[in-house]
């Protein structure tokens, strides 16, 4: 995993901005894969600025968002569908009908996931996942527990990830208690992932994320097995880490590789 440690919540959203908008220039038809909370926030913020000042062109690109909460409405204020819509969806010009979101209203819940899963694989698959991480170093709502193999199904939610989330809501009780949520096992399948962290309150799970064994009590550590993983962490979530100096040294050796500095590995053209 490429861990890069920035210095604040900006830099994480800034860096992070940079890797989805260099994939979109790249390829403009790309599939992203979105996350929600806190944490990605300033990412969205950073590309609806590029989208405006650089013309960032989202007008191909496809969208398929982690989860969803069961029984609320696309409108409802504190759905991930609302949340996408007016911090992102609404600033940017991609196509409305690309944008994917699970649907917590969905009447058959197993037969929606499959055709989730399938509207996924249509699209050639996701070429890069955003992830924010849980406390409990859960991502997208695979909670602790969850099989690493998972797909795209109904997840109860921890009472540690309801008390988390009723910050957004007015008390605990209208934190809803199941959701739709993509599986470990379809995160993994994503080209490319880029796992945001921010803050104290992420720092353990940080550690037990990219340092721990690969164990389902935490599901982010499944992302060890993942071979294109970019943690995006800033210097409070970090802590924790016991190879912080080594994962620097590997990103000073890389921007020198990059800049063409040889000397520094003993390459320099005679
Ligand atoms: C929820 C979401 C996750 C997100 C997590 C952390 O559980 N389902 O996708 O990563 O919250 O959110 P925040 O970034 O607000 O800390």
């Amino acid at each position: 995993m490429r861990v890069i440690v920035e210095r604040d919540q900006e830099g994480v959203s800034r860096r992070a901005a940079q890797f989805i908008a260099n994939l979109v220039r790249r390829r403009p038809t790309c599939v992203l894969g979105l996350a929600t909370g806190g944490t990605p926030l300033g990412t969205y913020t950073e590309l609806i600025r590029l989208h405006r000042e650089e013309n960032l062109d989202f007008s191909r690109v496809v969208t398929f968002n982690l989860d969803e909460y069961v029984g609320l409405s696309a409108t409802h204020p504190q759905s991930y569908r609302h949340f996408m819509q007016r911090h992102f969806f609404d600033h940017i010009n991609v196509d409305p009908r690309d944008t994917h979101v699970p649907d917590g209203r969905a009447l058959d819940f197993e037969a929606y996931c499959e055709q989730y899963e399938r509207m996924i694989a249509d699209e050639g698959g996701i070429d890069l996942q955003l992830l924010g991480i849980g406390s409990d170093g859960h991502i997208a709502f695979n909670e602790p527990g969850s099989s690493l193999g998972s797909r795209t199904r109904l997840k109860t939610l921890t009472e540690e990830t309801v008390r988390d989330n009723a910050r957004f809501f007015g008390s605990e009780q209208e934190v809803p208690r199941l959701a739709i949520t993509m599986g470990v096992g379809t995160i993994l399948e994503s080209r490319q992932c880029l796992l945001l962290a921010a803050g104290a309150t992420k720092a353990s799970a940080v550690r037990d994320t990219i340092e721990g064994p690969i164990t389902a009590q935490v599901t982010a550590s499944a992302l060890q097995l993942h071979r294109d993983v970019i943690a995006i962490l800033d210097e409070e979530a970090a802590r924790l880490l016991e190879r912080r100096d080594y994962y620097r040294e590997v990103e000073r050796s890389q921007a020198a590789l990059q800049e063409g500095r040889l000397g520094k590995f003993g390459l320099a053209p005679s």
